[in-house]
């Protein structure tokens, strides 16, 4: 926990937000052990913008990493962060039964599962029967 708590600080510090001033750190733990920093990068068009946690997502993944277990985040904010909408849907792609963890600048420490913050978890292959417009389900996933 004390090295995750240090990548999520330590890619805090790196953020790229010039924008909002607000910068977030991330960091997941993966099945294997391994950490992998992601930071918030912003962009002149807003919607453009990545978070945290999505990069750290990027981090594991491109790493070779899927199977997520934890995920660290930090913030400039007083309080704990929790992860956004899009990111918990991120998240849930490789973690579904993730920890998360996040820390206030304040010091306060919250803890969540990843199914109290997305109940209901969207997975395309539990939708999609036959071929059905196209869209093939199932492929390769992170298990
Ligand atoms: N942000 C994150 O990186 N993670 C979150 O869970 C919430 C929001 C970033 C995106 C943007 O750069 C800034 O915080 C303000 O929304």
């Amino acid at each position: 926990m004390k090295e995750l708590r240090a990548e999520a600080h330590r890619a805090m510090e790196r953020a790229y937000a010039p924008y909002s001033r607000f910068r977030v750190g991330a960091a997941v733990e993966t099945a294997e052990g391994t950490i992998h920093g992601g930071c918030n990068v912003e962009n002149a068009s807003f919607s453009v913008t990545m978070c945290a946690e999505r990069v750290a997502i990027g981090a594991a993944v491109t790493a070779g990493s899927r199977a997520l277990i934890r995920v660290y985040v930090c913030s400039t904010s007083a309080e704990p962060v929790p992860p956004c909408g899009v990111c918990r849907q991120a998240l849930s792609e490789f973690g579904p039964d993730l920890e998360v963890l996040s820390e206030g600048s304040g010091g306060r420490l919250e803890k969540w599962t990843l199914r109290q913050l997305l109940p209901e978890q969207f997975r395309l292959e539990e939708h999609v029967q036959g071929d059905s417009g196209g869209a093939k389900a199932g492929g390769e996933r992170h298990t």
